[in-house]
């Protein structure tokens, strides 16, 4: 009767000791699907806003990659010694505040919520690009329907992010490259 009752017990607890093995290694895999999934629904989001970012770059690349930007089309005034630095001082502290050298998520030191609302305020006060380049640059200023494209994707990226609950790091810093 004794042996019997340990018989039971034994094969109970190897019965309950299998039953964590399986419990845990199932929890483990679904952990690890989880994962997968949510690495696969940021790429397809970040795909689709990329996707709609196409239509609003060639407006930014017009009016901002010269600073903001690995794509600097330097103007003739640039092989002027003192000037030439300036515009240098001007590319070097523009892409560390933002970088659109590749496309979302931008480079930026800020959060990419906060630099997505900066570029808004900005393109609503009209200070960037800055005064001294829209003096050589004329219609660089983005205003009327080019702005509203801007802020209606902006606007949806934002709510985009939110309902995902989109947690993007910003892109690395640039690299000294010049
Ligand atoms: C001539 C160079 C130049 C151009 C062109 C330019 N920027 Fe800038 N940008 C800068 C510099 C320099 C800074 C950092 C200093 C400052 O805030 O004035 C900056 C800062 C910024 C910031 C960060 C502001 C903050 O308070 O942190 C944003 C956002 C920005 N620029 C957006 C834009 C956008 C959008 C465009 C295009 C419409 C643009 N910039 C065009 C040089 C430029």
């Amino acid at each position: 009767m004794k042996q019997t009752k340990n018989r039971l017990t034994t094969s109970l607890m190897i019965t309950l000791f299998g039953l964590l093995i399986v419990l845990s290694v199932s929890s483990q895999t679904s952990e690890e699907q989880t994962a997968v999934d949510t690495m696969q629904a940021k790429d397809s989001i970040l795909a689709v806003i990329n996707t709609d970012y196409q239509s609003i770059k060639p407006i930014l690349q017009k009016s901002c990659f010269d600073c903001h930007s690995d794509q600097t089309d330097y103007p003739w005034y640039h092989s002027l010694p003192v000037i030439g630095s300036m515009i240098d001082d001007h590319i070097k502290e523009g892409r560390e505040h933002l970088d659109l050298s590749n496309d979302f998520p931008f480079g930026t030191k800020e959060s990419l919520k906060g630099i997505l609302h900066e570029i808004k305020g900005e393109l609503e006060s009209g200070d960037m690009p800055l005064a001294g380049y829209q003096l050589f640059h004329w219609n660089s200023a983005i205003e009327g329907e080019a702005q509203d494209s801007v802020f209606a994707w902006i606007d949806s990226t934002l709510a985009r992010m939110e309902m995902f609950r989109l947690e993007v790091e910003s892109a690395p810093e640039p690299t000294e490259d010049h």
